[in-house]
């Protein structure tokens, strides 16, 4: 469902108030592709209202499942054999559609799913979550632009020591694990606190696993799960986009939902810039009065700054006094949206994974487009300390991440509108 609509806002902006954040989308999307695991009616609650969760109920409603989306609710029925194929249209409209292949591998000792290809910020291989469930005795091809997996005598437990820790291949093969026979152990698996939160869920599901939220998973495989009512964790990257933009604009943000503990890193940045950060329990307030301060900001797996974070990042460097070195270490596409920055009046010069930016005290309000979900925030946080009106186009991929990211500006005191409004029945709830 492809908007061209815009959002515009007035620059000069200072954000004040209170915001509140739910569930994370990639805890949530991985969260319903776990339910696959379990035949039954489970319950994932604090689910987003985004594009994305949409079309994970669409590619689960293919596999035979019912998917009732209300409110921030995902109620989902597995049947006793869900279906085994995913098709190139759902995945190519969300590459996360990838982590069926873990559960229904597991499920059904088959499974086919298309390949999601590269996207706006790089190429994101497959070939960890290839090789861990090969060692767990899949027998994996590709063809046709599908990988297919089929182990007919089931999984077993392996060890598997990941290259780098693989956000979505540590979900794959944990999923995969917890119904394989004998004991799986992941070496420098994802810490995130989205890895933590499908543990909690499969682990109340009834699978045995240990180390959860440290590089070293030990699963060990169980026949079979039962349905759960689980709640997602509070999306961290919302969270840390609303404390950027609050450090951009010399605002006073309270953000509720995310503890301050999920963003660190993030969050110690935003005290070097000159900043004060206040941990409230299940929420924070970000203070800064002066103009920020340039500093340096590498980008790393977690509990590292989130490369989810990088626009961000640059936007503060942007407007920051002084120069500032940002490295980009995950993606090899994260910069391709420095040229909308450009056109803002940023300086920025990218070399490889670095980038030096040369702050300047205002930006200049300009047409841009969002290349992905989270350039698409940051240039509309971008545009809130540029003179003059910012508009962005192609909005639809902040709507794939940022739940009500409009009125969230609103209430935090921007001037801000939005020609079309996000199409409801785009969300499907
Ligand atoms: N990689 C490989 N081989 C693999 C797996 C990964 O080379 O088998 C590479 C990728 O190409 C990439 C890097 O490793 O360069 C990181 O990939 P990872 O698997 O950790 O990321 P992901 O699971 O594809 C998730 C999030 C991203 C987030 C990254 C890193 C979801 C749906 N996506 O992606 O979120 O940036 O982890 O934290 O969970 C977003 O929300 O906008 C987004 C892009």
């Amino acid at each position: 469902m492809a908007h061209v609509d815009v959002i515009r806002v007035k620059g000069g902006a200072r954000l004040a108030g209170e915001v509140a954040v739910g569930g994370a989308k990639n805890s949530a999307l991985k969260l319903m592709a776990a339910t696959l695991l379990a035949p039954g009616a489970s319950v994932v609650a604090n689910v987003p209202r985004i594009t994305d969760i949409a079309i994970m109920a669409e590619v689960l409603r293919r596999l035979g499942c019912t998917v009732a989306l209300e409110g921030t609710s995902a109620t989902i029925t597995v049947p006793d054999e869900p279906g085994s194929e995913a098709d190139y249209d759902l995945v190519r409209r969300l590459r996360a559609s990838i982590c069926v292949l873990g559960p229904l591998l597991a499920r059904r000792g088959y499974v086919r799913v298309a390949h999601p290809g590269g996207d706006a910020i790089g190429s994101r291989g497959l070939d960890m979550h290839v090789a861990g469930l090969s060692r767990m005795g899949a027998d994996i091809s590709g063809e046709h632009g599908f990988v297919i997996a089929s182990a007919p005598g089931g999984l077993h437990g392996a060890t598997i020591w990941l290259d780098f820790p693989s956000v979505g291949a540590t979900e794959n093969l944990l999923m995969a694990a917890v119904l394989a026979k004998g004991v799986t152990e992941i070496d420098n698996a994802a810490r995130e606190p989205e890895i933590v939160d499908l543990c909690t869920m499969l682990t109340a599901m009834g699978a045995h696993i240990d180390g959860a939220g440290t590089s070293t998973l030990r699963i060990e495989g169980v026949d079979e799960l039962r349905p759960v009512e689980h709640a997602t964790v509070g999306d961290r990257i919302v969270a840390g986009t609303w404390a950027f933009a609050a450090a951009m604009t010399r605002g006073d943000v309270t953000v509720r939902g995310v503890p301050a503990a999920y963003l660190e890193i993030a969050l110690d940045k935003v005290v070097s810039a000159g900043g004060a950060v206040e941990p409230l329990g299940d929420a924070f307030r970000v203070r800064i009065d002066d103009r920020p301060r340039a500093v340096d900001i590498v980008t790393l797996p977690y509990p590292g700054f989130a490369t989810d974070l990088l626009p961000m990042a640059l936007g503060l460097a942007a407007v920051a006094e002084g120069s500032s070195l940002i490295t980009e270490n995950i993606f090899d596409g994260r910069f391709l949206f420095v040229n909308e920055m450009v056109r803002l009046g940023a300086d920025i010069r990218t070399d490889g994974h670095h980038a030096v930016v040369r702050g300047r005290e205002r930006l200049s309000g300009a047409p841009v487009a969002a290349t992905d979900i989270r350039a698409g925030a940051g240039l509309v946080v971008a545009g809130l300390c540029a003179e003059g009106v910012t508009e962005v186009s192609h909005v639809h991929h902040i709507d794939r991440g940022y739940p009500d990211f409009v009125q969230n500006l609103r209430d935090l005191g921007v001037e801000v509108e939005r020609d079309k409004a996000p199409d409801e029945e785009a969300f499907g709830f």
